[in-house]
C-alpha cells in the first residue's frame, strides 16, 4: 500500500485518487485482521476476567462485538458510498460539516495515538515474559508505570522509537508482511486453542459471572460484565483501520464493506473461543498478568507452548502498532492538508518521501504515553474516543439518508434507521459503563481540541473556502 498521498474526500471525488489500487477484499480482510487481533485478546481478556467479569467475560466479548457488528455496518455503507481514506473523520465532514469533522478528527488522533502506547504495553508484557522464560528478566522498576511501582516502561517506550525509525525510512504497509504477520497471530492463537481443548476444566467456570452483570468495588472502579465489556471492546479496535483503506482497493465499493464485516466476523469469533477457553483451563484469579495467555499454557505445565505463543504475540503485536502508527499519521496528514492543522504536518520529507515531523512527533508523544501510564487506563481512553466515533458514524449514516438520498450506496445498512441507531444506542451505553476519570480525560482532550479548531483551524481551513 502506499502511504501518505491521502485527502478528505467527498462523494464527488470519491473515484479521484492518486493512490494505487491493489489491495483485493482478502487483501482488506487480512489487514482488518493484522489491525484487530491484538493486546484486546491476548492480554485485557485475562485482566478483564481477573478484575471485571469472572468467565462471564466472553459474554462481555459478545456484547462487545454486537456494538461493533452494527457500528460496522455503518462504517460498510459509508465507506463505499462517501469513500476516502480519512475514515469517520471524511464521512463526518460529509454528513456533518467541518466543525463535527474536526471533532472526529481530533478523537481519532486520541484513539489512535493511545491504542499504540496501549499495545506497546501489552507487546512489553509479552517481551518480558519470554525474557523472564529464557533467564534474562529485566528489572521490575523498568518494566512497569510510575502508577504501579516502577520508574518507566521502558520495552513499551523503546518499541515506539523502533517503529518510528521504521516509518521513517519509509517502511511500507505492505500487504504481503501483513499476511505473514496474520498467519503467525492466526497459529499462535491455533497452538493455544488446541492444548486448551485438551485442558478444560469445567470447575473453572463456577461462579461463571461472580461480579454481576454491573456494579462498582470497593474502590469505586466499575466492574461487572457490562464494564467487562466496556475495557475488552478494545480488542475490537482496528476494524475501522479497513476503511482508510478505500483509495486502494480494487473495487471499493464492494470490497471494503467485505474487509470490514468479514474482519469482524471472524475476530468476533475468534475471541469468544480464546476467552472462552482461557477462563476454562486456570480459575480467572490468576489472569491479572501482563501475559495472560501464556502464563495460563505454563500453569498447565505446557513451558514449550508459552514461549512458543510469546513469541507469536511478540511479533503480532508488531503489524497492530504499525498499522495504528500509520493510520494515526494518516489522519494527522489528511487534516493538515485540509488546513485544519498546519502545513508544517504535512510536509513531506524529499529524501525518504515520508512526513518525518508527524512521525517523530506522534512517535515521542506515544513512546512517552507508552512508558508511564499502565495499559488499563490507556485501554479505556482509546475505548471511550472509538465508541464516540462509532457514535457519530452510525447517525452519519441516518443523516445523510436524508441529507443525500441520491448518493450511490453499493452497501446498504439494513433496517436504517433501526441498524444505526442500535449501533449508536449499544455504543453510548458501552461509554456509559467507563469510569468517570476516563470521561474527565476525554472531555478536557475535546476541550484542547476545540480550543485549537477556534484559534486556528476555523480561521485556516482550506475545504470551507469558496475558492
Ligand atoms: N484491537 C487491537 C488490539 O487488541 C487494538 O490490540
Amino acid at each position: 500500500m502506499q502511504m501518505f498521498r491521502t485527502k478528505t474526500s467527498t462523494p464527488d471525488d470519491f473515484e479521484e485518487s492518486g493512490l494505487r489500487r491493489c489491495l483485493s477484499a482478502t487483501d482488506l480482510t487480512l489487514l482488518g485482521i493484522g489491525a484487530i487481533i491484538g493486546t484486546g485478546i491476548f492480554v485485557l481478556t485475562g485482566i478483564a476476567a481477573a478484575t471485571q467479569a469472572g468467565p462471564a467475560v466472553t459474554i462481555s466479548f459478545v456484547i462487545a462485538g454486537l456494538a461493533c457488528a452494527f457500528a460496522a455496518l455503518s462504517y460498510a455503507e459509508l465507506a463505499s458510498s462517501v469513500g476516502g481514506c480519512g475514515s469517520a473523520y471524511g464521512y463526518s465532514y460529509a454528513a456533518f460539516g467541518e466543525i463535527i469533522a474536526w471533532i472526529i478528527g481530533w478523537d481519532l488522533m486520541l484513539e489512535y495515538a493511545i491504542s499504540v502506547a496501549a499495545v506497546a504495553n501489552g507487546w512489553s508484557g509479552y517481551l518480558c515474559q519470554a525474557l523472564n522464560a529464557i533467564g534474562f528478566p529485566l528489572p521490575d522498576e523498568l518494566t512497569k508505570a510510575p502508577e504501579l511501582g516502577g520508574i518507566i516502561n521502558l520495552p513499551a517506550s523503546a518499541i515506539i522509537f523502533f517503529l518510528m525509525a521504521l516509518l521513517i525510512v519509509g517502511a511500507k504497509e505492505s500487504a504481503r508482511l501483513n499476511a505473514v504477520m496474520v498467519s503467525v497471530k492466526l497459529i499462535t492463537i491455533t497452538v493455544f486453542v488446541t492444548i486448551a481443548v485438551f485442558n478444560v476444566n469445567p470447575a473453572n467456570w463456577d461462579p461463571f459471572m461472580p461480579f454481576g452483570w454491573f456494579s462498582h468495588n470497593a474502590d469505586g472502579k466499575p466492574v461487572g460484565v457490562l464494564a467487562g465489556a466496556s475495557i475488552v471492546f478494545f480488542a475490537y479496535v482496528g476494524f475501522d483501520a479497513v476503511s482508510t483503506a478505500a483509495e486502494e482497493a480494487h473495487n471499493p465499493k464492494r470490497d471494503v464493506p467485505i474487509g470490514i464485516l468479514g474482519s469482524l466476523a471472524f475476530c468476533t469469533t475468534v475471541y469468544i473461543i480464546v476467552a472462552g477457553l482461557l477462563t476454562a483451563i486456570v480459575p480467572y484469579a490468576d489472569l491479572n498478568v501482563a501475559s495472560p495467555v501464556a502464563h495460563a499454557l505454563q500453569l498447565i505445565g505446557f513451558r514449550w507452548a508459552s514461549a512458543l505463543v510469546s513469541t507469536g504475540v511478540i511479533a503480532g503485536l508488531t503489524t497492530v502498532m504499525l498499522v495504528l502508527y500509520y493510520g494515526l499519521t494518516r489522519i494527522i496528514y489528511a487534516m493538515s492538508r485540509d488546513g485544519l492543522l498546519s502545513d508544517w504536518f504535512s510536509t513531506v520529507n524529499a529524501r525518504t518521501q515520508t512526513p518525518i515531523r508527524v512521525i517523530v512527533i506522534c512517535g515521542l508523544f506515544i513512546a512517552a504515553v507508552a512508558g508511564m501510564v499502565p495499559l488499563g487506563e490507556l485501554a479505556e481512553l482509546v475505548n471511550i474516543g472509538t465508541l464516540f466515533a462509532f457514535v457519530l458514524v452510525c447517525f452519519g449514516v441516518i443523516t445523510l439518508r436524508i441529507t443525500q438520498p441520491e448518493l450511490k450506496r453499493p452497501f446498504r445498512t439494513p433496517i436504517n434507521p433501526v441498524f444505526p441507531l442500535l449501533g449508536a444506542a449499544m455504543c453510548l451505553a458501552l461509554m456509559g459503563f467507563l469510569p468517570t476519570l476516563t470521561w474527565v480525560r476525554f472531555v478536557v482532550w475535546l476541550g484542547i481540541g476545540l480550543v485549537i479548531y477556534f484559534g486556528y483551524s476555523y480561521r485556516h481551513s482550506r475545504l470551507r473556502q469558496p475558492a
